[in-house]
């Protein structure tokens, strides 16, 4: 037969955020049935090609009607607009929008391609059962010849990782993400045979080893080879799941609950290994979707329905920004208007990009524009911007009136209102109308996105929901002395709208006196440099001098104070290396101040390491147990950057910083995917209120890498092999939205944070010894706090029935001997357990315990049996045959790498051939023995890959 590994998989990836919105996602919303709002958006890096408009619209109304059916009649895709970059032309029949919509799409076609994962389709961003994820990444190649590669048709694909997207589903295929952790996961023990992960068990298909085509069988250890597959038959007659084998041909369901009372064609799989049982605690793909607001209160359409969306097409158009500042009264107190004047000011003239149009109004009681739209192609147009600002307050507070204010100067032009930018600074609770309410239907209609920055504690609450609903961020500005976020906020306004973005790597705040200067050392690594500046914040700027030294000791004077601001611009392209930063002055008490440098990457369009945080959730309810999770994805280009340090402090509060980590335990969904996490306790906090965390992430010791192809290849889905590249120093700051407390008390609180629930249990070896089995659990250590330190006790479980182990745990036998001390978060532990062997099946999960007692949720459930299926132990080798095409090593050690990263599901369209006794020989001459690999330089056969044939 000849093989045909069809492809792939589909994958997901990082992230997610929090119940129904992700901060800076354009909103979707469901009524009658119908999706309104998916937005889909092209890269700028991909050049004009009219086609993929087309097959865009080809894939989503094939993708809307997949949904449909496999919603049960309750969802489809009503209206979807496609947004093409400003590089491309435009037609008369596009509808121009303001700003870059990329950032914000769920889907970005995007050719850059991740290096891990290559043109695999992904859902970057998940990271809970239930939650939504970032974005949907396909590329051009995916959406032209994706169907012909193996993926699996087109509407399946997409469906897959709505999945993902929209609903927080996992994959139901084999995962190997634990990378630590050596054993497969593509099968599992049960009733004497090593079974495949697969949902439904209807899918048929075979077990091989990918590189030789072998029928797989067990190693020493008694488990399958490590290059064993699971092969699904692309004509197999299962239709579920989409979450698992979607490239079957007649896949159009998701399973349903494991109950025999759902028909075994969509009943869920729940001992399979895969991420879905792990991460959604063995629930089905209806069982979470059915808890999903989409599903709620939906009256299902009638099957006959038409499902073909409505497609606008929209092009994107430079940025416009209302710059709406608030003069109220209460401006005045703790020197608001004159702060607001410098960062404002600091806005126009160092941070909007040329090429922005940007207006200022102002509002109290009524709202003003002083300042119409401009373009701003010079420094004049900056200070012409600037001698608008306001000086003088008074008044009461209309936000509402504001509002309505610069969406009428926004609306002055031809191109219309949406993704213009309101960006909006006030400290302010609303005191008359027209009130924010009273506008959020426009907003709303408008497409007007609505960015906040509040000044102090009493600004109104109200001010997050209306960035929220629009798809804006909102910023909280402490008044702390020691805050950088007035700066930082600004900066994050804009840090979307250009594609040459600035890049903030510093921002500290610090006090000094004459008797005690400010020095400070700051990185400028090799991808940026141009357009360098430092910038030094302080009401007493007319005291202070600053001198920053290069890594070549050039000493910087082109020093401009105006504003507040005291700003040294190093010209050309900075030299990348150590800059020092000196301050002192004259005065002899002591001055605030807060240092900000930003930089923008040396050749436009280059990769540089980028950060973007969102987190868990925007409300914090104080309480012994309650928890917020913090991620950051740390990326340069798409490739994830492992191995840096990521902190998030609360912005204006002394030393509450948390570690976050990327190691696939506790809040971190998956290990080394460059998306670090933490939880954030109640114990960080000391008010109620709003909270700004403000996340650094630096390599100062030079020890983070990308994961990247060792080879680019035209081709998919080769893979020459991973490597990893350092990616040199660098250091970077960036703001979280707003994050706000409720029910502080100031009370100690008690230890009631549990250990976090172990999600990677996993059988290493299962060796018949006699009557007794003898089997090696491996499992990576949690904490005490969730992920932190180190939990007491581990407390191991074993039943022989499934469902009392997932239903009543703690009701089955504890195993006890020899069970091993709880190492510190994150090792990597072992046990050896012996158990009788009587031929059952049996199930064992483990939980850890802290030294106050809480008990940790009870792990993934691991089966193990003895192995009785002859097909696993056997030697023959009969059913199949590869061309011998000769590839180094590498190519099985990278596919590898991507299936532990991605998972995997193959899919093999078999035909028969002839020459596989050849193959077997050649097999039998590498002195191989069964179930083990030949070291990496030897030869490895790879699947041929021409016409529909391809491999991983
Ligand atoms: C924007 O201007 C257009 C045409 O001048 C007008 O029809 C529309 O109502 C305005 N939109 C808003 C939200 O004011
Ligand atoms: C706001 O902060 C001030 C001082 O920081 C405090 O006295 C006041 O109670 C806070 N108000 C609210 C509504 O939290
Ligand atoms: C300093 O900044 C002001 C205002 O931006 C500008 O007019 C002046 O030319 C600048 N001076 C130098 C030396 O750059
Ligand atoms: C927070 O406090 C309010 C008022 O004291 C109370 O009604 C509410 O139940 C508390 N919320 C939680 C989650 O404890």
């Amino acid at each position: 037969m000849r093989i045909i590994i069809l492809g792939i998989l589909i994958l997901t990836s990082v992230l997610l955020s929090s119940d129904t919105t992700v901060a800076t996602q354009l909103p979707i919303t469901v009524s009658q049935n119908g999706y309104s709002g998916l937005t889909v958006a092209i890269s700028d890096s991909i050049s004009e090609n009219v086609a993929l408009i087309q097959k865009l619209k080809d894939w989503i109304t094939a993708a809307s009607r997949v949904l449909y059916k496999a919603s049960k009649y309750q969802l489809y895709y009503k209206d979807v607009t496609i947004v093409l970059p400003k590089t491309w032309s435009i037609q008369s029949s596009y509808k121009k929008i303001s700003g870059l919509k990329f950032s914000r799409a769920h889907v970005r076609i995007d050719d850059e391609e991740n290096p891990v994962v290559g043109k695999v389709p992904y859902v970057f961003g998940q990271t809970e059962c239930g939650k939504q994820g970032q974005y949907m990444h396909l590329t051009t190649y995916l959406l032209f010849a994706g169907e012909l590669a193996g993926f699996g048709e087109i509407g399946d694909v997409f469906i897959h990782e709505w999945g993902h997207l929209r609903w927080g589903l996992f994959d139901e295929y084999a995962s190997f993400e634990e990378a630590g952790l050596e054993s497969p996961s593509a099968f599992y023990l049960d009733d004497g045979t090593w079974k495949p992960t697969r949902c439904t068990e209807e899918v048929t298909g075979r077990n091989i080893n990918m590189f030789t085509g072998a029928p797989c069988t067990v190693t020493e250890d008694g488990i399958p080879e490590k290059d064993c597959v699971f092969i699904a038959d692309k004509d197999s007659s299962a239709t579920a799941s989409l979450m698992g084998q979607q490239n079957v041909l007649k896949m159009e369901e998701f399973c349903d609950t494991d109950e025999s009372s759902t028909g075994s064609k969509l009943r869920h799989n729940s001992q399979a290994a895969n991420n879905q049982n792990i991460k959604c605690n063995s629930r089905s793909a209806w069982e979470v979707m059915r808890e999903h607001d989409d599903f709620k209160g939906n009256t299902p359409g009638s099957p006959s329905f038409d499902t073909t969306p409505d497609f606008t097409i929209e092009v994107e158009t430079d940025q416009r920004i209302c710059l709406l500042l608030d003069i109220s009264g209460s401006m005045q107190k703790n020197n608001r208007n004159s702060k607001m004047y410098t960062a404002a000011s600091n806005f126009l003239l160092n941070m909007v990009a040329d090429g922005t149009s940007v207006g200022v109004a102002t509002f109290n009681n009524i709202g003003r524009v002083v300042h119409e739209m401009l373009t701003i192609s010079s420094q004049s147009d900056r200070q012409q911007l600037v001698t608008s600002l306001p000086t003088t307050t008074g008044g009461t507070t209309s936000i509402g009136a504001g509002l309505l204010t610069c969406i009428t100067a926004l609306n002055s032009s031809s191109e219309g209102l949406e993704g213009s930018m309101i960006y909006l600074v006030t400290d302010g609770e609303e005191s008359r109308a027209p009130y924010i309410a009273d506008v959020q239907p426009v907003i709303t209609t408008s497409g007007v996105i609505v960015n906040t920055l509040a000044l102090g504690n009493e600004s109104d609450t109200q001010l997050g929901g209306i960035s929220r609903a629009s798809g804006g961020q909102s910023f909280y500005y402490s008044e702390d002395e020691d805050s950088t976020v007035l700066t930082d906020a600004f900066a994050a306004a804009v840090a979307d709208t250009s594609s040459d973005m600035l890049i903030q790597i510093e921002s500290k705040s610090f006090s000094l006196s004459s008797t005690q200067s400010f020095e400070h050392s700051i990185t400028i690594d090799a991808t940026v440099g141009r357009d360098t500046i430092l910038q030094i914040t302080s009401s007493e700027s007319n005291d202070i001098e600053i001198s920053v030294t290069g890594p070549d000791q050039t000493i910087h004077t082109e020093i401009n104070s105006t504003f507040g601001i005291t700003t040294v611009k190093i010209p050309n392209i900075a030299q990348s290396g150590s800059y020092k930063v000196s301050v002192t002055t004259a005065s002899n008490s002591m001055i605030p101040g807060v240092l900000n440098v930003q930089s923008k990457v040396r050749v436009p369009g280059e990769t540089t390491a980028r950060l973007s945080v969102w987190l868990s959730d925007d409300t914090h309810v104080y309480g012994s147990d309650s928890t917020t999770v913090v991620y950051v994805a740390v990326l340069k280009g798409m490739a994830p950057v492992l191995k840096c340090d990521v902190t998030a402090s609360l912005e204006g509060y002394d030393a509450s910083t948390v570690q976050l980590h990327d190691n696939g335990i506790g809040s971190d969904s998956r290990e080394n995917d460059g998306i670090y996490s933490a939880y954030v306790f109640s114990n960080n906090f000391k008010r109620n209120g709003r909270h700004t965390l403000k996340i650094s992430g630096q390599n100062t010791n030079n020890r983070a890498e990308i994961l990247k192809s060792k080879e680019k290849s035209n081709t998919f889905p080769y893979y020459s092999g991973l490597t990893t590249e350092l990616v040199g120093n660098f250091q970077r700051v960036i703001l979280s939205s707003e994050i706000s407390v409720t029910n502080y008390t100031a009370t100690q609180l008690t230890d009631n944070i549990k250990p976090a629930k172990i999600t990677t249990l996993k059988l290493k070896s299962v060796q018949l010894k006699g009557d007794k089995l003898q089997i090696i659990l491996l499992w990576k250590a949690i904490g005490d706090d969730l992920d932190v330190g180190t939990a007491s006790e581990y407390d191991f479980r074993i039943s022989d029935s499934f469902s009392k182990i997932k239903q009543q745990p703690e009701q089955c036998t504890k195993l006890t001997n020899n069970v091993p001390i709880p190492k510190l978060a994150g090792s990597t532990e072992q046990y050896l357990v012996t158990i009788d062997d009587d031929s059952l099946t049996k199930y064992i999960v483990v939980r850890a315990i802290d030294d106050v007692g809480s008990k940790g949720d009870y792990s993934n459930i691991v089966s193990v049996s003895k192995l009785t299926d002859p097909s696993w132990t056997s030697e023959a080798i009969n059913t199949v045959n590869l061309t011998e095409t000769f590839v180094s090593g590498s190519l099985a050690l990278a596919i590898l790498l991507v299936m532990m990263i991605l998972g995997l599901c193959l899919k093999v369209r078999s035909s028969k051939t002839n020459d596989q006794k050849k193959l077997i020989n050649e097999k039998k001459n590498q002195n191989q023995k069964p179930g083990k690999r030949g070291s990496s330089n030897k030869h490895h056969y790879r699947y041929e890959y021409k016409n529909r044939n391809y491999i991983v």
